[in-house]
């Protein structure tokens, strides 16, 4: 029986790199749901190396010493990449990926797709850059399917980022549904060729969003009154993007725009919306 047939979901691009989930690992470390002594986290659709599902490891660990992490992929040659890469990782220690991975660390390879083949209910659930290359009528059957993996209190977090990691979004959901749209940045690196405003993310968006950037939908006036609020704020780029994106922030906020969180979010270039705010088919406030 050909290994893939019986996963749900199908191989696609492994493309990935080196710190490109940084902004994703940095929110998922301060989530409750990642913070449960021992829970288990999966890292759905890994690609073609370790790296992504180990930095995960690493980042949440610091917080939260007993967590475990298992990369999920639905293909077979990834899987035992992975799993050789970690192999190497756990022998070389310190030299590779930059730190140590210690030999008993908790991190594990398998082979699965969005049914999510863990041993137990996951708290989280990462599944970065994976729904991008499917249609936009398969994510909320993709997402069901997910959701109802997750232990109570649990959250699937799913979105998509550049191949460096500088322009990111990512939807977050828990067992009932999407609760939230978080946009995280490399301020500093906006009013770039690469980067002129912070509507950059709109080539970036979760599959949900990505084709609804049009006048009438939410995201697209979400986008719009983020642009114009970075550009009202221009005058604190004296103080630097950092600052000028905390005013943007507020600014949203003071707008009427449902933001989750406060300045110690800003300052690390996010923005995180109710979900509600953003639903697609919703029409602009
Ligand atoms: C572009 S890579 C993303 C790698 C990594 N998550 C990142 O963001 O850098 C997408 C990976 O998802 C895998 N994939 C696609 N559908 C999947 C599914 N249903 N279950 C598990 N893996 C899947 C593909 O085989 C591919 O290796």
């Amino acid at each position: 029986m050909d290994p893939v047939a019986k996963h749900v979901g199908r191989i696609t691009r492994g493309t990935t790199g080196v710190n490109r989930l940084r902004r994703v690992d940095r929110w998922i470390a301060a989530q409750p749901a990642a913070r449960v002594p021992g829970c288990l986290v999966v890292d759905l659709g890994y690609g073609a190396s370790a790296t992504t599902s180990l930095e995960l490891h690493e980042r949440l660990s610091r917080g939260n010493p007993g967590v475990e992490v298992l990369g999920l992929e639905i293909d077979p040659a990834r899987v035992e990449l992975a799993s050789a890469e970690l192999a190497a990782a756990r022998e070389a220690g310190p030299t590779r990926y930059g730190r140590a991975i210690a030999s008993d660390a908790r991190v594990s390879f398998a082979l699965g797709g969005f049914e999510v083949p863990a041993p137990r209910p996951p708290h989280v659930i990462r599944a970065m850059n994976v729904l991008r290359q499917y249609d936009e009528h398969e994510v909320a059957a993709h997402w069901a399917t997910m959701r109802a993996r997750l232990a109570p209190g649990g959250l699937l977090v799913e979105g998509t980022s550049n191949e460096v990691g500088r322009v990111c979004s990512w939807v977050a959901l828990d067992a009932t549904g999407p609760r939230s749209l978080t946009i995280a940045l490399k301020v500093d690196a906006l009013g770039d060729d690469a980067m002129p405003a912070p509507s950059v993310v709109a080539e970036r968006l979760p599959k949900a969003l990505i084709h609804r950037n049009v006048p009438g939908e939410r995201v697209h006036a979400l986008l719009a009154e983020l642009d114009r609020a970075w550009a009202i704020e221009a005058p604190l780029a004296d103080f630097g993007a950092v600052q000028r994106w905390v005013a943007t922030a507020r600014r949203m906020r003071e707008a009427g725009w449902p933001v989750i969180g406060g300045p110690a979010r800003w300052r690390l270039g996010e923005l995180t919306v109710a979900w509600d705010a953003v639903a697609p088919g919703a029409s602009p406030p």
